[in-house]
């Protein structure tokens, strides 16, 4: 049972205000793509809405082989959202009461829900101060006899060093999934992000890399028997109609979202180029900032979900932030609050002092605005008006 106490105080970010209101540059990313891509997604609705089936149909099996094929795996399972493909995917690997779940910190917090939907408890782990991400390192220090499985999190695109974390995994007998919510078409060493671990959730939030028209999801895996006790857990525990031989879920992708995101995937590749050429414009315009920039690992190729800087302090991130609102664009904080540090997981008993990094970049990280119908001189004004701040213009 959740026990939920409503007169608890909760403690509002003071730059939450200023970014309330909608700005001129930075807005508008739903409306440009559907001014780009409408055309052939209402093609695509026009074949489904007539056929009378809406659930799993021929449109859904179309773009799971599809996103399968993208994602270099040999299965694909259409889920009906982000956080219910990394439940679904959890419970496929066996987590379930006592069990630990290894995660990290900055991270949006339905990874560690879906653990905790399991039964099972998170961990949380600091992240690499370059990559923002988790490493193989802090992993191995948080591997108990309960481990049960690793969500490394490829946080605002840049993809995780995998390589070391299947080692461990393999050393340790544990099962990895990748929470690929950021990263639709990232790669790994020329690897496609989706086949990098045991299983993949990824994210179709409509405002992300790659997004349906509300809420959707899907995992990818090229394990045979994980791929049969997902599709089973994500429809009622059925392996043949009327029959449920588990308990399972009501989480299926529908006909239309997927006939849609089989439009989208089309464009994936394009629009992540997009999103880098507008990174390569704030790296080279903000290079001489007191800003960190994104860094970028050799193995990996960032798909910039989100574009993350860390500001030289908690008081100039908020100075900045209100500063670019005041000036029409909009930039934003995420995560501004750990998920260890949330309510929901404060019987936990986690201290900001045990992610040096995480906690501190919490406080300082501003995410520039980035979308693939984002236009260049946009991206631009938004280096100029930084400079400006900055006095260098
Ligand atoms: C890292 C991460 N994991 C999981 C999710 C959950 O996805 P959804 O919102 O589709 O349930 C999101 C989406 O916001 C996310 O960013």
């Amino acid at each position: 049972m959740t026990k939920i106490d409503l007169s608890r105080k909760i403690d509002i970010p003071d730059w939450v205000d200023a970014l309330m209101k909608p700005t001129k540059i930075g807005s508008g990313e739903m409306e440009r793509q559907w001014e780009e891509i409408g055309d052939e997604v209402m093609e695509a609705l026009k074949k489904v809405m007539p056929t009378g089936k809406y659930t799993m149909g021929p449109y859904l099996k179309k773009f799971e082989e599809e996103f399968a094929e993208f994602s270099d795996s040999k299965f694909s399972v259409g889920i009906s959202s982000g956080t219910a493909a990394l439940h679904i995917a959890l419970e496929a690997m066996g987590v379930g009461p006592g069990d630990e779940v290894i995660t990290v910190c900055n991270t949006y917090v339905a990874t560690a829900f879906a653990a905790s939907y399991c039964g099972a408890t998170p961990v949380f782990v600091d992240i690499d101060p370059k990559t923002y991400n988790l490493t193989a390192e802090l992993v191995e220090k948080k591997i108990t006899s309960k481990t049960k499985a690793i969500v490394p999190v490829h946080l605002y695109g840049h993809v995780v060093d995998m390589g070391p974390i299947m080692e461990l995994a393999k050393k340790h007998n544990l099962y990895v999934l990748e929470d690929a919510s950021h990263a639709h078409g990232g790669y790994y060493k020329g690897r496609r992000v989706g086949s990098l671990g045991h299983a993949a959730a990824f994210s179709f939030y409509p405002s992300k890399n790659m997004g349906a028209y509300g809420d959707g999801g899907i995992i990818t895996t090229s394990d045979p028997e994980l791929f049969e006790k997902i599709r089973m857990l994500r429809y009622v525990g059925q392996r043949v109609k009327f029959i449920h031989e588990v308990i399972g879920f009501q989480d299926r992708l529908d006909e239309i979202q997927a006939a849609m995101l089989s439009v989208k995937l089309r464009h994936l590749d394009d629009w992540n180029n997009q999103r880098r050429k507008i990174a390569a414009i704030y790296d080279e315009m903000l290079k001489d900032t007191p800003l960190q920039l994104p860094y970028v690992a050799d193995y990996c190729h960032h798909v910039f979900y989100s574009y993350a800087t860390i500001a030289p302090s908690e008081k100039e991130r908020t100075k900045l932030l209100v500063y670019l609102a005041n000036h029409d664009i909009g930039a934003f904080a995420m995560y501004p609050i750990l998920v260890p540090m949330q309510g929901a997981y404060e019987d936990l008993g986690y201290q900001d002092a045990d992610f040096p990094v995480g906690a501190s970049y919490a406080t300082r990280v501003l995410n520039l605005p980035i979308f693939e119908t984002f236009r260049e001189d946009e991206a631009r004004a938004t280096a100029e008006a930084i400079l400006a701040y900055y006095d260098r213009a």
